[in-house]
């Protein structure tokens, strides 16, 4: 059983330091109004701000070198002004200011198949194409033993994906605002629990730093392809730095300052965000005993005003804008069916429920216990031909799925752990495009239509809009 009182404890000592320290390096950054501040990066949409206790954000640390044998580092995958993962568009740039041989560009991983021609500046764009055009990485995984079905068929566009080296396309998760994760990577597969797991169990601090240390230890060894273990001073530079950023939207190109007007956006006021494991839970597990609060997130609420689309000001529209998206996330109805992992858990085939319902950390995003689910990301129906589709059989009732990634179920070998996979966190998302685990949602506005599709929400025009300038705002 977890223990969250003594781990909220933790976590809030540890935020009052960072706290106090943040504090003091704001105070300090805004009386020399420096011209370009290390902490702001742009995107298409604003800026972004990432803060952290030190004030600056160290780039001596082993984050930025390189300990294997390609050249990569974790910076290589998981850049700052990108959100801390990486974009197709700036790939692109990587790609053609170094004729596609930046480090990041390596077979192991980085291409769609590791055997692929790489012979010509040509055969490179080939050969990483998924990498240019969604932002994924190649995650090779071997079928898991034991599991409850095999793999039957392959369609790999690249001809090379098998049950010894299943080729799964992700992109890299946000290398930030970490100490709020209750499992580590899509699939939750480098999640350290002390006690004993139930799967859906969240995780405490002394875990996540755990989880991160197996974590940075297999990028070393898997993307950057090291020869020699890391030491454990590496490890735990690199775990100390990654867990002291914060990262959110600070500045939105139409409604100004998202800290502004007594809104709370932007990486300081994130960094002071309470949390613990099971906090404001969708299904009453809070350790306190709080009953769930759909208003999850309360970061614009001073920017709700009845009259903002009427406005001359387009700022003031703007922010309207994002306080109603707000609304919407947090209140518009959603009928959740067909959720494996959440339907089938209560045994309720339809839940009237919001963003917020899985998105329910407060003004964080993720969710605040594991709950690994699936929300169809990987569906047949849903895969485009540059996707490897596989045709997983279940060997005691020989019923039939095919996938684009079994996601848990490669961890499991479970068949109801199929197309499982966690909600990450939503702050800081207008810098990272694409969104989910494959990239396959171009937009914040692609995002909605997916869920105004699979959920049948029928949203207005507005209020896509208004959902859309609201996820861009966190
Ligand atoms: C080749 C690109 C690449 C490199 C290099 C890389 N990563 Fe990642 N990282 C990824 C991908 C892809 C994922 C998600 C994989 C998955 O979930 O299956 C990920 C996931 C993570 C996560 C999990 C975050 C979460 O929300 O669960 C952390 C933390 C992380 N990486 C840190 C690092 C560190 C530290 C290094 C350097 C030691 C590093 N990465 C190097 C691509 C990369
Ligand atoms: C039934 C649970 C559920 C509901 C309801 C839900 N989400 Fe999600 N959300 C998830 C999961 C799980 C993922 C990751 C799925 C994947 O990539 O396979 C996700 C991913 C996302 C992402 C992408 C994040 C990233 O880094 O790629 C965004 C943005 C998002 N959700 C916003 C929303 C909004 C807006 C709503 C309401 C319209 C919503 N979600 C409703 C579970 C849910």
């Amino acid at each position: 059983m977890v223990h969250p009182l003594k781990f909220r404890s933790v976590i809030s000592q540890q935020l009052a330091a960072m706290i106090a320290a943040i504090l003091i390096a704001g105070a300090a950054g805004s009386a020399q109004a420096q011209p370009a501040d290390p902490q702001i990066t742009s995107n298409p949409s604003g800026k972004l701000q990432t803060v952290t206790p030190n004030g600056q954000i160290d780039t001596n640390n082993p984050f930025f070198k390189s300990f294997g044998t390609n050249g990569r580092s974790c910076d290589s995958c998981h850049r700052q002004a990108q959100g801390w993962s990486m974009s197709p568009d700036e790939l692109r740039q990587r790609f053609n200011s170094t004729g596609g041989h930046d480090p990041v560009f390596a077979l192991v991983d980085g291409a769609n198949s590791p055997l692929a021609d790489v012979s010509s500046v040509y055969a490179r764009r080939v050969a990483y194409s998924m990498m240019l055009n969604r932002g994924v990485v190649r995650v090779g995984m071997p079928m898991p033993a034991n599991a409850e079905f095999r793999l039957t068929a392959v369609d790999d566009p690249y001809g090379y994906a098998s049950a010894h080296d299943m080729s799964l396309f992700r992109r890299p998760l946000p290398s930030t605002n970490l100490i709020w994760l209750t499992a580590v990577m899509w699939d939750g597969r480098e999640t350290h629990m002390s006690f004993l797991p139930p799967m859906d169990a969240g995780i405490n601090h002394e875990d996540v730093i755990e989880s991160l240390a197996s974590q940075a230890h297999d990028a070393i060894m898997g993307h950057e392809q090291a020869a020699v273990e890391p030491s454990a001073a590496v490890i735990d530079q690199i775990v100390d730095f990654e867990v002291h950023l914060f990262t959110a939207q600070l500045v939105d190109e139409d409604a100004g300052k998202l800290n502004g007007g007594s809104a709370m956006g932007g990486a300081n006021i994130l960094a002071q965000q309470r949390f613990w494991v099971g906090i404001n839970d969708t299904l009453g597990n809070d350790p306190t005993g709080d009953v769930f609060d759909e208003k999850a997130m309360r970061l614009f609420d001073e920017w709700n005003d009845p009259n903002a689309q009427h406005s001359h000001d387009p700022r003031e529209r703007a922010r309207g804008s994002i306080a109603r998206g707000e609304q919407l996330f947090n209140t518009l109805p959603i009928m959740i069916s067909g959720v494996g992992g959440l339907n089938d858990a209560i045994g309720q085939p339809v839940i009237t429920g919001t963003c917020s319902t899985c998105h329910n950390s407060p003004n964080i995003g993720n969710h605040s216990v594991a709950l690994p689910i699936n929300i169809g990301i990987s569906d047949a129906s849903r895969r485009t031909m540059d996707m490897p589709l596989y045709t997983l059989t279940n060997v005691s009732t020989g019923q039939v799925v095919k996938t684009t990634d079994p996601g848990l179920a490669m961890r499991t070998g479970k068949w109801a752990d199929i197309g499982k996979f966690k909600g990450p966190i939503l702050r800081g998302v207008a810098a990272r495009a694409p969104y989910f685990h494959n990239g396959s949602a171009a937009t914040l506005n692609d995002v909605v239509d997916f869920y105004d599709t699979r959920f049948n929400i029928h949203m207005n025009t507005q209020q896509k809009r208004d959902l859309a300038a609201f996820l861009a705002a966190l």
